[in-house]
């Protein structure tokens, strides 16, 4: 395997797009992640595409065409991938991949979401499609009911209070302020979440991520080729993916996701890290609840105490640990297929030194995890400088 790195990243604004098409986001993350690699758009030699529900979303389908369709790079092979809302760290997985077995040089991996153009309810039952459809949405379980049913198991093993969860919304609020391309820059207070309307008891309106329109894109090419296009490379130091049931009655424990711990687990064995060795990372906070036991299925946090070290500001920007320095799904915004690559997007930056009044000192290895649906596809990548 050879070592592969980043040596472009860029992201759009996330946010309600009235005036940008799925189109237009794609063409805006990719020229500039293009810009930012110093290269001409005619050294990729091929597009990973994350992308969760366009059908649904727009009633367009066929994505790894079409994306390559806008950017004029015909004929060259196009991908799209899905795995719900880790659609593109599984993007990122591939590219990583093609790039590491030495199939390509350099490829381009982005991930896109336009999901305002339908209604709240139909949004809802889109997004329930990653779940069982079955057994679960057939029934009436939507996302926000799904992630109240771990929080209600969490409240009840571990003494979880929903203050507690209130405090990671807050966090990445927090830190959103200080991020231009987060869709909603302003700080919040635990008392805004508390007083905020319940969506699925016990999590609320301020419990939830936004739905929101945006696309990321990266350039990954072979890490001895890296430095010809930026002077400050980050590398894919691990890769770690790993699956579970969709349907929450056919876990073990609704308390952990072990597709998390299995991915996280690869990831630092590859990287030969331990979670102790990680200063940032960006976790896949699509509720409150979901940041709670990622910090603790990640090992940063002993099992049960997420809650307690979150209210006590354990993981606030530059504390034991900087989570979600980006926002987060709740802060920047999450718009599914895209926030994969976001999060890496993120890293990227964060390594680089280039991220301004959010950034983290003295950084040597970001993590990020990305779950696609209540946790039945879960990815964890370790970047560090190099
Ligand atoms: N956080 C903060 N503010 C939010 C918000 C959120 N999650 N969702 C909406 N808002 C704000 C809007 O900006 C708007 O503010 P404004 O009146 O100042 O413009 C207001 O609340 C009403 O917005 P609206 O779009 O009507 O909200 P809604 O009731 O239709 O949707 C949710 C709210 C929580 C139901 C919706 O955001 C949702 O379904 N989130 C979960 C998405 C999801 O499941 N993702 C996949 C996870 S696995």
């Amino acid at each position: 395997m050879r070592k592969v790195s980043i040596v472009g990243a860029a992201v759009t604004k996330f946010g309600e797009h009235w005036s940008s098409s799925f189109r237009d986001l794609i063409a805006e993350a990719a020229v500039k992640a293009v810009d930012d690699a110093k290269m001409d758009g005619n050294e990729i030699q091929a597009i990973y595409g994350g992308c969760m529900a366009s059908g649904r979303f727009i009633g367009q389908e066929h994505i790894g065409a079409l994306i390559a369709d806008q950017l004029g790079m015909n004929p060259l092979a196009s991908t799209r991938c899905e795995a719900a809302c880790a659609s593109g760290s599984v993007a990122l997985r591939a590219g990583y991949l093609a790039v590491a077995s030495g199939m390509y040089d350099v490829v381009a991996v982005g991930g896109v979401e336009k999901m305002t153009e339908i209604s709240t309810e139909e949004a809802a039952i889109a997004l329930g499609g990653a779940g069982d459809q079955e057994w679960e949405l057939f029934m009436g379980a939507t996302f926000p009911a799904l992630y109240a049913l771990l929080a209600r198991r969490h409240m009840h093993e571990y003494g979880t209070t929903e203050e507690q969860m209130a405090a990671c919304s807050v966090k990445n609020h927090a830190n959103a302020v200080h991020n231009p391309y987060a869709q909603f820059q302003r700080a919040i207070t635990i008392g805004d979440v508390m007083e905020s309307g319940y969506v699925a008891t016990p999590l609320k309106l301020l419990d939830c991520s936004p739905i929101t329109d945006g696309a990321a894109a990266v350039i990954l090419c072979a890490s001895e080729h890296a430095r010809k296009h930026t002077d400050a490379p980050v590398e894919i130091a691990a890769s770690g993916q790993a699956s579970d049931s969709l349907a929450l009655a056919q876990r073990s424990s609704l308390t952990e996701l072990n597709a998390t711990k299995v991915a996280a687990r690869d990831a630092f064995r590859q990287a030969n890290i331990s979670a102790k060795d990680i200063q940032a990372a960006e976790v896949h906070d699509c509720f409150s609840i979901a940041e709670i036991l990622a910090i603790e299925d990640l090992g940063f946090f002993k099992k049960g105490y997420g809650g307690k070290a979150s209210i006590e500001g354990e993981t606030a920007l530059n504390s034991k640990i900087s989570i979600n320095t980006s926002g987060g799904l709740k802060g920047c915004g999450h718009p599914v297929g895209a926030t994969g690559v976001k999060q890496v997007v993120e890293g990227t930056m964060q390594l680089r030194g280039e991220a301004g009044k959010r950034q983290v000192p003295n950084l040597t290895n970001f993590l990020t995890h990305n779950v696609g649906g209540s946790g039945a596809t879960s990815v964890v990548h370790i970047l560090k400088r190099g």
